[in-house]
């Protein structure tokens, strides 16, 4: 066996090495987010109605809120932890591997009624049909249980990640907050 068919080898798997390198990057970041689809869906769709949906939600806020759950700005026993492993640097990357996604389609419903007393003022960021803007998030399709109760952990002051969400939830009733809900979730 020649001296030069061994180093051809081994320039071979170098050469490979290196030219795998940036797929490997990319491919990283995906492989460590199989964990995330046991909650959030392999399709989407959350396994557990108290979850939201991330699939296709805005990037910004994904990535503002996976930075809050690494800094412990917004708190939650099961997503602080979550994130710990990863840097913020990934985290961008995680944020977009989920907002490029399409939001998972649902199943016909009734339809959602008229809108809710309160509703309007919420257009201004969250847009015309709450599918989300450019300072915040989608929630036209989130689920009722999800909803309800980020609304009540913003107006009980446990949520604290926003300077307006908490007034804006404390100034309506439960029920008119459980009405909004309702018609979101709906949409
Ligand atoms: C064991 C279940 C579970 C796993 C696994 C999990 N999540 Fe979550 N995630 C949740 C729950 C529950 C919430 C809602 C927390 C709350 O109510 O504040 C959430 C919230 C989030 C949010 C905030 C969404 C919003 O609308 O505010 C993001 C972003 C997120 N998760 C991303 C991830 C990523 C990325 C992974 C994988 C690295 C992951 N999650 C793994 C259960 C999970
Ligand atoms: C001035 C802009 C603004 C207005 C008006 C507003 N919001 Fe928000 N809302 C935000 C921002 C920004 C966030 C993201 C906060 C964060 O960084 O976690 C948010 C977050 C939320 C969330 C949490 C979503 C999630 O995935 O966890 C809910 C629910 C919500 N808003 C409901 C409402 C409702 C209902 C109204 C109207 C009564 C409303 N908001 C009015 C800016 C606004």
């Amino acid at each position: 066996m020649g001296k030069s068919l061994f180093s051809t080898a081994l320039a071979a798997i170098f050469a490979s090495a290196i030219l795998a390198v940036p797929a490997r990057a990319a491919d990283d970041i995906a492989s460590r987010l199989d964990i995330c689809s046991a909650c959030h869906g392999a399709d989407g769709k959350p396994t557990n109605i108290a979850t939201p949906i991330i699939w296709g939600q805005k990037e910004n806020y994904l990535y503002k809120e996976l930075h809050d759950f690494h800094s412990g700005e917004r708190f939650n026993p099961i997503m602080s932890p979550m994130v710990t492993s990863f840097s913020l640097d990934d985290l961008r990357k995680v944020a977009s591997f989920f907002a490029a996604k399409s939001w998972p389609d649902k199943q016909a419903e009734a339809p959602a009624g008229s809108p809710p007393e309160g509703i309007a003022m919420c257009k201004a960021c969250h847009g015309q049909n709450f599918e989300g803007g450019a300072p915040a998030p989608r929630l036209a399709g989130l689920s009722y249980d999800y909803l309800i109760s980020a609304m009540r952990s913003f107006a009980d002051g446990k949520r604290t990640n926003n300077l307006d969400m908490p007034g804006f939830m404390r100034a309506l009733t439960d029920s008119q907050r459980e009405a909004i809900a309702h018609y979101l979730s709906s949409l």
